[in-house]
Protein backbone atom coordinates (compact mmCIF):
# COMPACT_ATOMS: atom_id res chain seq x y z
CA UNK A 1 0.00 0.00 0.00
CA UNK A 2 1.43 3.31 -1.17
CA UNK A 3 2.45 5.43 1.87
CA UNK A 4 1.16 8.63 2.04
CA UNK A 5 3.32 12.20 2.68
CA UNK A 6 2.20 12.25 6.91
CA UNK A 7 3.08 8.88 6.89
CA UNK A 8 6.29 9.53 5.58
CA UNK A 9 7.26 12.37 7.44
CA UNK A 10 5.93 10.27 10.47
CA UNK A 11 8.34 7.30 9.67
CA UNK A 12 10.95 8.80 7.59
CA UNK A 13 12.31 12.09 8.72
CA UNK A 14 10.29 13.27 11.48
CA UNK A 15 13.02 12.00 14.61
CA UNK A 16 15.68 14.01 11.87
CA UNK A 17 13.58 17.12 11.08
CA UNK A 18 12.96 17.71 15.20
CA UNK A 19 16.79 17.28 15.63
CA UNK A 20 16.94 19.75 12.99
CA UNK A 21 14.75 22.30 14.47
CA UNK A 22 16.02 22.03 17.16
CA UNK A 23 19.65 23.45 16.15
CA UNK A 24 17.33 26.30 14.20
CA UNK A 25 15.76 26.83 17.89
CA UNK A 26 19.51 27.20 19.45
CA UNK A 27 20.07 29.67 17.03
CA UNK A 28 17.36 31.52 16.97
CA UNK A 29 17.75 31.94 21.22
CA UNK A 30 21.41 33.09 20.01
CA UNK A 31 19.73 35.85 18.06
CA UNK A 32 17.35 37.31 20.53
CA UNK A 33 20.55 37.58 22.70
CA UNK A 34 22.35 39.29 19.60
CA UNK A 35 18.83 41.52 19.15
CA UNK A 36 19.57 40.38 15.25
CA UNK A 37 16.32 41.85 14.18
CA UNK A 38 16.78 40.44 10.31
CA UNK A 39 15.73 37.02 11.92
CA UNK A 40 13.99 38.12 14.83
CA UNK A 41 11.52 40.62 12.60
CA UNK A 42 11.97 44.45 12.25
CA UNK A 43 9.80 45.30 14.76
CA UNK A 44 11.90 43.91 17.87
CA UNK A 45 12.32 46.64 20.28
CA UNK A 46 15.62 47.80 21.64
CA UNK A 47 14.64 47.95 25.46
CA UNK A 48 10.81 49.66 25.79
CA UNK A 49 8.41 50.21 23.61
CA UNK A 50 5.23 48.37 22.30
CA UNK A 51 5.74 44.61 20.97
CA UNK A 52 2.73 43.35 19.49
CA UNK A 53 4.61 39.71 20.52
CA UNK A 54 2.09 37.21 17.89
CA UNK A 55 2.71 39.31 14.82
CA UNK A 56 6.71 40.30 15.55
CA UNK A 57 7.93 37.95 18.30
CA UNK A 58 6.01 34.59 17.73
CA UNK A 59 5.15 34.84 13.76
CA UNK A 60 8.51 35.27 12.70
CA UNK A 61 10.55 32.83 15.19
CA UNK A 62 7.68 29.89 14.00
CA UNK A 63 7.75 30.90 10.10
CA UNK A 64 11.54 31.28 10.07
CA UNK A 65 12.03 27.37 11.79
CA UNK A 66 9.18 26.07 9.43
CA UNK A 67 10.74 27.87 6.07
CA UNK A 68 13.63 26.41 6.76
CA UNK A 69 12.71 23.01 8.02
CA UNK A 70 11.22 22.68 4.52
CA UNK A 71 13.82 24.22 2.63
CA UNK A 72 11.57 27.60 1.44
CA UNK A 73 14.61 30.41 0.53
CA UNK A 74 14.19 33.21 3.38
CA UNK A 75 12.81 35.53 0.72
CA UNK A 76 9.98 34.11 0.51
CA UNK A 77 8.69 33.81 3.82
CA UNK A 78 6.82 36.75 3.60
CA UNK A 79 4.62 34.05 1.40
CA UNK A 80 4.16 31.69 3.57
CA UNK A 81 2.59 34.50 5.93
CA UNK A 82 0.15 35.59 3.43
CA UNK A 83 -1.20 32.47 2.40
CA UNK A 84 -1.01 31.33 5.95
CA UNK A 85 -3.07 34.46 7.26
CA UNK A 86 -5.85 33.43 4.43
CA UNK A 87 -6.06 29.34 4.83
CA UNK A 88 -6.19 29.45 8.65
CA UNK A 89 -9.77 31.52 8.21
CA UNK A 90 -11.12 28.81 6.50
CA UNK A 91 -10.59 26.30 9.67
CA UNK A 92 -12.23 28.77 11.84
CA UNK A 93 -15.88 28.28 13.32
CA UNK A 94 -16.90 31.64 11.52
CA UNK A 95 -16.08 30.90 8.28
CA UNK A 96 -18.18 31.81 5.15
CA UNK A 97 -18.44 30.33 1.71
CA UNK A 98 -16.70 33.63 0.14
CA UNK A 99 -13.68 33.19 2.94
CA UNK A 100 -13.48 29.57 1.49
CA UNK A 101 -13.48 30.32 -2.01
CA UNK A 102 -10.85 32.53 -1.61
CA UNK A 103 -8.85 29.62 0.57
CA UNK A 104 -9.03 27.81 -2.16
CA UNK A 105 -7.73 29.99 -4.88
CA UNK A 106 -4.45 30.31 -2.61
CA UNK A 107 -4.17 26.57 -2.09
CA UNK A 108 -4.12 26.75 -5.83
CA UNK A 109 -1.14 29.08 -5.52
CA UNK A 110 0.42 27.08 -2.63
CA UNK A 111 0.21 23.68 -4.96
CA UNK A 112 2.02 25.68 -7.87
CA UNK A 113 4.40 27.01 -5.43
CA UNK A 114 5.43 24.02 -3.59
CA UNK A 115 5.62 21.78 -6.97
CA UNK A 116 7.95 24.62 -8.43
CA UNK A 117 9.83 24.12 -5.22
CA UNK A 118 10.09 20.36 -5.46
CA UNK A 119 11.23 20.25 -9.18
CA UNK A 120 14.00 22.84 -8.07
CA UNK A 121 15.10 20.59 -5.13
CA UNK A 122 15.01 17.36 -7.52
CA UNK A 123 17.59 19.23 -9.22
CA UNK A 124 19.50 20.45 -6.18
CA UNK A 125 18.46 18.75 -3.51
CA UNK A 126 19.22 20.18 0.37
CA UNK A 127 19.44 19.13 3.58
CA UNK A 128 15.81 20.03 4.27
CA UNK A 129 12.18 17.89 4.76
CA UNK A 130 11.47 19.29 0.90
CA UNK A 131 14.21 17.14 -0.24
CA UNK A 132 14.02 14.31 1.70
CA UNK A 133 10.17 14.04 0.29
CA UNK A 134 11.56 14.59 -3.11
CA UNK A 135 14.01 11.70 -2.97
CA UNK A 136 11.42 9.25 -1.07
CA UNK A 137 8.81 10.19 -4.05
CA UNK A 138 11.45 9.58 -6.61
CA UNK A 139 12.97 6.69 -5.15
CA UNK A 140 9.41 4.56 -4.69
CA UNK A 141 7.42 6.46 -6.69
CA UNK A 142 4.99 6.87 -3.72
CA UNK A 143 4.47 10.20 -3.52
CA UNK A 144 2.36 12.08 -6.53
CA UNK A 145 2.97 15.73 -7.19
CA UNK A 146 -0.14 16.78 -5.95
CA UNK A 147 0.17 14.89 -2.38
CA UNK A 148 4.16 16.29 -2.13
CA UNK A 149 2.66 19.63 -2.48
CA UNK A 150 -0.54 18.69 -0.57
CA UNK A 151 2.23 17.19 2.26
CA UNK A 152 4.20 20.63 2.17
CA UNK A 153 0.97 22.92 2.85
CA UNK A 154 -0.04 20.68 5.66
CA UNK A 155 3.19 21.18 7.71
CA UNK A 156 3.14 24.70 6.79
CA UNK A 157 -0.49 25.25 7.83
CA UNK A 158 -0.46 23.30 10.50
CA UNK A 159 3.39 24.25 11.71
CA UNK A 160 3.06 28.02 12.54
CA UNK A 161 -0.46 29.61 13.23
CA UNK A 162 -1.17 27.01 16.14
CA UNK A 163 2.50 27.57 17.68
CA UNK A 164 2.00 31.65 17.36
CA UNK A 165 -0.82 31.18 18.98
CA UNK A 166 0.44 29.43 21.76
CA UNK A 167 3.18 31.54 22.54
CA UNK A 168 1.13 34.55 22.65
CA UNK A 169 -1.97 32.96 24.61
CA UNK A 170 1.07 31.56 27.64
CA UNK A 171 2.49 35.04 27.75
CA UNK A 172 -0.89 36.50 28.47
CA UNK A 173 -1.93 34.34 30.55
CA UNK A 174 1.76 34.79 32.48
CA UNK A 175 1.25 38.34 32.65
CA UNK A 176 -2.61 37.79 33.54
CA UNK A 177 -1.61 35.30 36.32
CA UNK A 178 1.65 37.44 38.13
CA UNK A 179 1.94 35.02 40.86
CA UNK A 180 2.72 31.97 38.19
CA UNK A 181 4.99 34.43 36.38
CA UNK A 182 6.88 35.13 39.75
CA UNK A 183 6.78 30.87 40.35
CA UNK A 184 8.32 30.34 36.91
CA UNK A 185 10.90 33.21 37.35
CA UNK A 186 11.82 30.95 40.40
CA UNK A 187 11.49 27.65 38.97
CA UNK A 188 12.61 28.01 35.83
CA UNK A 189 12.29 23.76 35.45
CA UNK A 190 8.44 24.41 35.61
CA UNK A 191 8.82 25.95 31.53
CA UNK A 192 7.70 22.07 30.54
CA UNK A 193 4.38 22.47 33.06
CA UNK A 194 3.63 25.75 32.25
CA UNK A 195 3.59 25.07 28.44
CA UNK A 196 1.39 21.97 28.71
CA UNK A 197 -0.90 24.19 31.20
CA UNK A 198 -0.85 27.37 28.26
CA UNK A 199 -1.62 24.55 26.22
CA UNK A 200 -4.48 23.51 28.22
CA UNK A 201 -6.19 26.56 29.41
CA UNK A 202 -6.19 28.30 26.33
CA UNK A 203 -5.51 25.60 23.28
CA UNK A 204 -4.73 27.21 20.39
CA UNK A 205 -6.51 24.88 17.93
CA UNK A 206 -10.06 24.66 19.68
CA UNK A 207 -11.07 21.76 17.15
CA UNK A 208 -10.67 18.51 15.25
CA UNK A 209 -13.15 16.46 13.43
CA UNK A 210 -13.50 12.76 13.16
CA UNK A 211 -16.32 10.47 11.30
CA UNK A 212 -18.11 8.64 13.15
CA UNK A 213 -17.52 4.24 12.14
CA UNK A 214 -20.11 3.30 14.04
CA UNK A 215 -23.49 4.70 16.00
CA UNK A 216 -22.13 6.65 19.34
CA UNK A 217 -24.88 7.18 21.91
CA UNK A 218 -23.89 10.22 23.58
CA UNK A 219 -26.02 11.95 26.57
CA UNK A 220 -29.42 11.93 25.08
CA UNK A 221 -28.29 11.71 21.48
CA UNK A 222 -27.35 8.90 19.31
CA UNK A 223 -25.18 9.88 16.47
CA UNK A 224 -25.19 8.13 13.59
CA UNK A 225 -22.48 5.82 11.71
CA UNK A 226 -20.47 7.85 8.99
CA UNK A 227 -21.19 11.18 10.50
CA UNK A 228 -18.90 14.02 10.01
CA UNK A 229 -17.91 15.14 14.30
CA UNK A 230 -16.67 18.43 14.99
CA UNK A 231 -14.79 17.91 18.31
CA UNK A 232 -14.60 20.98 20.23
CA UNK A 233 -10.83 20.56 22.22
CA UNK A 234 -10.70 23.39 24.11
CA UNK A 235 -14.38 22.81 25.83
CA UNK A 236 -12.79 19.01 26.91
CA UNK A 237 -10.11 20.81 28.19
CA UNK A 238 -11.84 22.50 30.94
CA UNK A 239 -14.08 19.59 31.92
CA UNK A 240 -14.69 19.52 35.14
CA UNK A 241 -14.53 15.68 35.35
CA UNK A 242 -11.06 15.72 33.94
CA UNK A 243 -9.58 18.89 35.80
CA UNK A 244 -9.84 20.01 39.10
CA UNK A 245 -10.86 23.71 39.50
CA UNK A 246 -10.38 23.76 35.42
CA UNK A 247 -10.67 27.73 35.53
CA UNK A 248 -7.48 28.31 37.80
CA UNK A 249 -4.37 28.62 35.83
CA UNK A 250 -1.70 26.62 37.38
CA UNK A 251 1.27 25.35 36.20
CA UNK A 252 2.42 23.52 38.87
CA UNK A 253 -0.86 20.98 38.04
CA UNK A 254 0.11 17.39 37.94
CA UNK A 255 0.61 15.98 34.72
CA UNK A 256 -2.19 17.36 32.64
CA UNK A 257 -3.95 14.51 29.81
CA UNK A 258 -4.99 17.88 27.93
CA UNK A 259 -6.31 17.16 23.89
CA UNK A 260 -4.82 20.37 22.80
CA UNK A 261 -2.76 17.99 20.31
CA UNK A 262 -5.78 15.71 19.43
CA UNK A 263 -5.65 12.13 20.29
CA UNK A 264 -4.65 8.91 18.73
CA UNK A 265 -3.41 8.39 15.26
CA UNK A 266 -3.54 11.70 14.09
CA UNK A 267 -2.19 12.90 17.13
CA UNK A 268 -0.57 16.25 16.57
CA UNK A 269 2.86 15.31 14.12
CA UNK A 270 4.32 18.52 15.09
CA UNK A 271 3.73 18.60 19.10
CA UNK A 272 7.08 18.12 20.14
CA UNK A 273 8.70 21.13 17.95
CA UNK A 274 5.80 23.17 19.52
CA UNK A 275 6.54 22.14 22.63
CA UNK A 276 9.84 23.17 21.94
CA UNK A 277 9.08 25.98 20.70
CA UNK A 278 7.27 27.69 23.37
CA UNK A 279 9.75 26.65 26.04
CA UNK A 280 12.40 28.68 24.47
CA UNK A 281 10.24 31.57 23.28
CA UNK A 282 8.39 32.25 26.14
CA UNK A 283 11.51 32.50 28.77
CA UNK A 284 13.66 34.28 26.44
CA UNK A 285 10.62 36.78 26.07
CA UNK A 286 10.52 37.70 29.66
CA UNK A 287 13.63 37.29 30.27
CA UNK A 288 15.06 40.22 27.53
CA UNK A 289 11.69 42.23 29.13
CA UNK A 290 11.68 41.95 32.68
CA UNK A 291 8.95 44.70 33.32
CA UNK A 292 6.88 43.66 30.38
CA UNK A 293 2.86 44.39 31.01
CA UNK A 294 0.19 43.62 28.56
CA UNK A 295 -1.50 46.78 26.07
CA UNK A 296 -4.65 44.93 26.43
CA UNK A 297 -6.21 41.34 27.84
CA UNK A 298 -7.88 40.37 24.92
CA UNK A 299 -6.89 37.08 22.58
C1 LIG B 1 0.91 24.65 19.61
C2 LIG B 1 1.06 24.17 18.39
C3 LIG B 1 0.20 23.12 17.78
C4 LIG B 1 -1.06 22.68 18.15
C5 LIG B 1 -1.93 23.16 19.30
C6 LIG B 1 -1.44 21.66 17.20
C7 LIG B 1 -2.64 20.97 17.25
C8 LIG B 1 -2.99 19.95 16.38
C9 LIG B 1 -4.23 19.23 16.43
C10 LIG B 1 -5.37 19.46 17.43
C11 LIG B 1 -4.20 18.31 15.44
C12 LIG B 1 -5.32 17.28 15.12
C13 LIG B 1 -5.09 16.05 15.97
C14 LIG B 1 -6.27 15.08 15.99
O1 LIG B 1 -7.23 15.29 15.23
O2 LIG B 1 -6.22 14.10 16.78
C15 LIG B 1 -2.93 18.45 14.75
C16 LIG B 1 -2.54 17.68 13.67
C17 LIG B 1 -1.37 17.89 12.99
N1 LIG B 1 -0.35 18.77 13.31
FE1 LIG B 1 -0.32 20.05 14.85
N2 LIG B 1 -0.42 21.49 16.30
C18 LIG B 1 0.60 22.35 16.60
C19 LIG B 1 1.82 22.50 15.96
C20 LIG B 1 2.22 21.77 14.86
C21 LIG B 1 3.50 21.87 14.20
C22 LIG B 1 4.63 22.80 14.63
C23 LIG B 1 3.48 21.01 13.13
C24 LIG B 1 4.50 20.70 12.08
C25 LIG B 1 5.61 21.30 11.90
C26 LIG B 1 2.20 20.34 13.17
C27 LIG B 1 1.81 19.37 12.27
C28 LIG B 1 0.64 18.66 12.35
C29 LIG B 1 0.25 17.66 11.37
C30 LIG B 1 1.03 17.24 10.15
C31 LIG B 1 -1.00 17.17 11.78
C32 LIG B 1 -1.86 16.08 11.09
C33 LIG B 1 -1.55 14.73 11.72
C34 LIG B 1 -2.40 13.62 11.10
O3 LIG B 1 -3.49 13.90 10.60
O4 LIG B 1 -1.96 12.46 11.15
N3 LIG B 1 1.46 20.82 14.21
N4 LIG B 1 -2.20 19.43 15.36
Amino acid sequence: MPEDGLSLVQHGVSARWIGECQVGLCQFQECLDRDDRQRIGEKWPQARGALDVAHNYALPLTLTIIAEMLGVPPEDKGLLDKWGKVLVRAVDFKRTTAIYEQAIGTSMEIFAYFAALSEAKRAHPGDDLLSQLVHAHDDGQRLSDMELAITATTLLMAGHDTTVNLIGNATLLLLQHPDQLALLRERPALTAAMVEEALRYHSPAQNTSRYTTEAIALGCVTIPQGQLVNVALGSANHDPAAFAEPERFDITRAVPRHLAFGMGMHYCLGAPLARQEASIAIPALFARFPHLRAESWTI
